[in-house]
């Protein structure tokens, strides 16, 4: 085992090209120390000696799980509960003016969350589904939320935070969506069951084509492209425009936005699109 082992340009050039190719992050050179630091404690835990024979691990075939496990290290899971709120009011008013009144005209509500990192963005989408329904359930909602990580996939699916988390949530959403654990999970809330049987967790690489069941009503895909290079993001929004339904919305991150992008998006307000 080594203390810390050096990264030299040509191992950093290849990580950083294996990277790009395989989910569409841009390891730019501002981004070597973050490398550095990160896959360092996953070369010193597998007992690697070197950046480069890391690097030929985990392009071989036995090396898979490791890729994963490289592709989770260097993405950036950070999120929370109602981050961004206006987009939370935004979605609210627009289902509560979709379809009028009559449950039987309106149809099925689907929203995606894509890169859902640990589960609080399609957690909050799934409770504002259900605020704007005003608690009825007769309207079918389904919401998928996607992660290229396993490990945020994994703790989204539990749907178990610790109470700090809880900290800008509103204390009426927190009695009416969350159960405070006990035993072993005192200090930590549960999302209920109601609301967890609303959202479907699945690893997805957004690279990867989008089947053709794939159309949804709102698509938020918040804090996710900024990782990416603009050939990519450009890509990738004309892929989410064509799984959109009619009239459909496009959230990005509010430090994000479409401008020198190509796309068919209509503009709403900053960060908001519509199909
Ligand atoms: C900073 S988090 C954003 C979470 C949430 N959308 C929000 O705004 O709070 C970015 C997420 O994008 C995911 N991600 C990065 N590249 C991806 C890809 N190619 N496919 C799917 N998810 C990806 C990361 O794993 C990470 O969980």
């Amino acid at each position: 085992m080594i203390a810390s082992a050096e990264l030299r340009d040509l191992d950093f050039e290849k990580i950083s090209r294996l990277v790009y190719d395989l989910c569409g992050i841009n390891l730019h050179d501002g981004k070597k120390e973050l490398v550095r630091a990160r896959l360092g404690k996953r070369l010193r835990e597998g007992g690697f000696r070197s950046f480069s024979e890391y690097y030929r691990h985990v392009t071989t075939e036995e090396g898979r799980e490791e890729l994963i496990a490289m592709i989770d290290s260097v993405s950036t899971n950070l999120t929370y509960f109602f981050r961004e709120e206006s987009h939370f009011r935004r979605l609210r008013q627009v289902i509560q003016t979709m379809g009028g009144t009559d449950s039987k005209k309106r149809e099925a509500l689907r929203i995606w969350s894509a890169g859902c990192s640990s589960g609080e963005e399609p957690y909050s989408l799934a409770i504002t589904a259900m605020e704007s329904l005003d608690g009825r359930t007769a309207r079918d909602v389904r919401i998928l939320a996607t992660d290229i990580s396993t490990r945020v996939v994994r703790k989204a699916v539990s749907g178990m935070y610790p109470k700090e988390k809880f900290q800008k949530v509103p204390t009426d959403l927190i009695r009416k969506y969350f159960q405070y654990g006990c035993g072993q999970w005192e200090g930590y809330y549960r999302v209920r069951k109601e609301i967890r049987d609303l959202v479907t967790f699945s690893r997805f690489n957004l690279m990867d084509p989008f089947p053709p069941d794939f159309q949804f009503n709102f698509i938020f895909c918040r804090n996710v492209m900024i990782y990416f290079d603009k050939k990519t993001q450009e890509m990738l929004v004309n892929k989410f425009y064509h799984c959109l339904r009619e009239d459909g919305y496009f959230f990005v991150g509010h430090s994000e936005s479409l401008t020198g992008l190509s796309h068919p998006f209509k503009y709403i307000e900053p960060s908001v699109y519509r199909r």
